[in-house]
């Protein structure tokens, strides 16, 4: 069968990284074979994010770009999914004339069906069906895993949540979590495919289980735990509102699980938090973060902001800085509120202007900048276990992650070169660069995949820079079944 061309543009979060990831090994089977040059494709998919209007727009902008591709090559076949092609629908087949599939966040499984049929009918097809339970997609690990450290995994779909200003709940459904069998067998699949860390995602992972009777989510992760050669556990994205003791304590008795923790606050002020309908407080969100430190005095919290909320006024936010202050974030994301459709806010009063939420938007983050500076200068000097994911993007055409394979066979000669720079992790999430001579790790083959000591020696702001020292033996409770 001749190989086709894919390409695969993916805009938004993790799960639509994983989901492309799903879409990809999918389309394998009917031989169809990723490229990154878009006037390759034979097949072009834009897997969407609806979450902001500015990544709304960006998908708009990406299609009117195809058309002229279309013309050139009338046998092309573009499809779109993903979460603004289950808020569209049909409107977009009207809107982009040069649309062959719009496919919605339920019908991953289904897209090689859909693709079959419309390259043999010539047709249009629109697939927004959404079901209550999440889909088993048969997990296929595949040549595509190869060389790969880091792999996230989803373990659950939707959101029953409803904050006012979310699309979520409309364009991925109603929450559902998937069994955890199909879980631990998928990362045994990964793990035995090279994969040392994955990346266990939801919208909630605190509410993982509940609807269904499954196991709790701290059970789930102690299982996982159990997967012979993992290393790192991480997840995201928690509500606040769910964070339970026992998750808490996971970070005390679950040795794979990493010590950093994304727990999105979204506003330090309870008036705007009650009108977000994030059914907690300021108060309680600080107590939940005590307990932690207190479990686990090294974790790393991040967070999500939203600034400019309908009816936020310089007091609300004036009480955000305050909480960043207290709070000392290692790290956090800040969004300009935009009207989602569904979304109850934006029929909420009292709009904050374009120029009051860039100015807010601004001053939140450079007072993030002071903090995120002195702490990243505190870590000078210290010596960080690193997972090494790869060489840097410097010394690698692609990606970090595969970047030695890709090194090893372009035949740049890995044992030769001395100071080779490379990249990965702290369990804190911080990204590290290092150098290491080739002569100290010549006989550590792969490199990637491993826990290694580094001596930081210098800050910046989204990175840290060191020295490797020496490879970090693994204790057996981490590697044992
Ligand atoms: N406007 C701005 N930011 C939003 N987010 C979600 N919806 C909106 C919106 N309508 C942000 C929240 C969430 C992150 C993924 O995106 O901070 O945590
Ligand atoms: Fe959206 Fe709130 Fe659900 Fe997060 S918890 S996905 S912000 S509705």
């Amino acid at each position: 069968m001749k190989t086709k061309k894919l390409y695969i543009n993916t805009i938004g979060c993790q799960m639509n990284v994983y989901d492309s990831e799903q879409i990809e090994k999918g389309l394998l089977s009917m031989n169809y074979k990723t490229t990154e040059y878009l006037d390759k494709a034979d097949l072009i998919l834009v897997n969407t994010c609806a979450i902001r209007e500015k990544a709304e727009q960006k998908v708009f902008s990406f299609l009117g770009r195809l058309a002229g591709l279309k013309k050139k090559n009338p046998g092309l076949i573009i499809g779109v999914g993903g979460c603004v092609a289950q808020q569209e629908g049909e409107k977009i087949l009207k809107r982009v004339p040069h649309i062959d599939v719009v496919f919605g966040t339920h019908a991953i499984s289904r897209l090689p069906g859909i693709i079959k049929r419309v390259e043999s009918k010539k047709c249009r097809i629109i697939d927004i069906g959404m079901s209550q339970k999440i889909e088993e997609i048969e997990t296929v690990v595949n040549s595509m895993d190869n060389g790969k450290v880091s792999s996230f995994v989803t373990i659950m779909q939707g959101c029953d949540n409803y904050c006012t200003y979310c699309v979520v709940p409309y364009v991925r459904g109603r929450e559902s979590s998937r069994d955890p069998e199909s879980i631990v067998k998928e990362i045994q699949g990964l793990v035995n495919s090279g994969v040392r860390e994955v990346t266990l995602l939801g919208q909630n992972v605190n509410s993982y289980g509940k609807k269904e009777g499954l196991c709790s989510f701290s059970e789930l992760m102690a299982r996982i735990s159990k997967v012979k050669g993992l290393l790192r556990i991480r997840f995201t994205t928690s509500h606040p509102k769910d964070l339970s003791d026992d998750l808490i304590l996971a970070f005390k008795d679950n040795e794979k699980l990493c010590s950093h923790i994304h727990l999105p606050v979204q506003s330090g002020s309870d008036r705007v938090l009650k009108r977000m309908n994030r059914k907690y407080t300021r108060g309680l969100y600080l107590e939940k973060v005590d307990k932690l430190r207190k479990i686990c005095p090294d974790i790393s919290i991040t967070s999500d902001f939203i600034v400019g909320f309908p009816g936020e006024t310089n007091a609300d936010f004036k009480e955000t800085l305050d909480l960043i202050e207290t709070m000392k974030y290692e790290s956090l994301f800040a969004f300009k509120y935009s009207d989602r459709p569904n979304a109850p806010a934006s029929h909420f009063p009292h709009k904050i202007s374009d120029q009051e939420k860039k100015d807010r938007l601004q001053k939140l983050l450079d007072f993030q900048e002071r903090i995120k500076r002195e702490k990243n200068q505190s870590m000078v000097g210290s010596t960080q276990v690193v997972l090494v994911e790869g060489l840097s993007k410097k010394q690698s055409s692609g990606g970090t992650s595969t970047a030695e394979t890709q090194a090893r066979e372009s035949g740049t000669d890995v044992s030769k070169k001395a100071d080779m720079q490379w990249t990965g992790r702290t369990s804190a999430n911080k990204i590290v660069n290092f150098t290491a001579d080739n002569r100290l790790i010549s006989s550590i083959e792969p490199f990637a995949g491993n826990l290694v000591n580094i001596k930081i020696d210098k800050a910046f702001s989204h990175s840290l820079w060191g020295k490797y020292k020496n490879i970090k033996s693994i204790p057996l409770s981490l590697m044992a079944s």
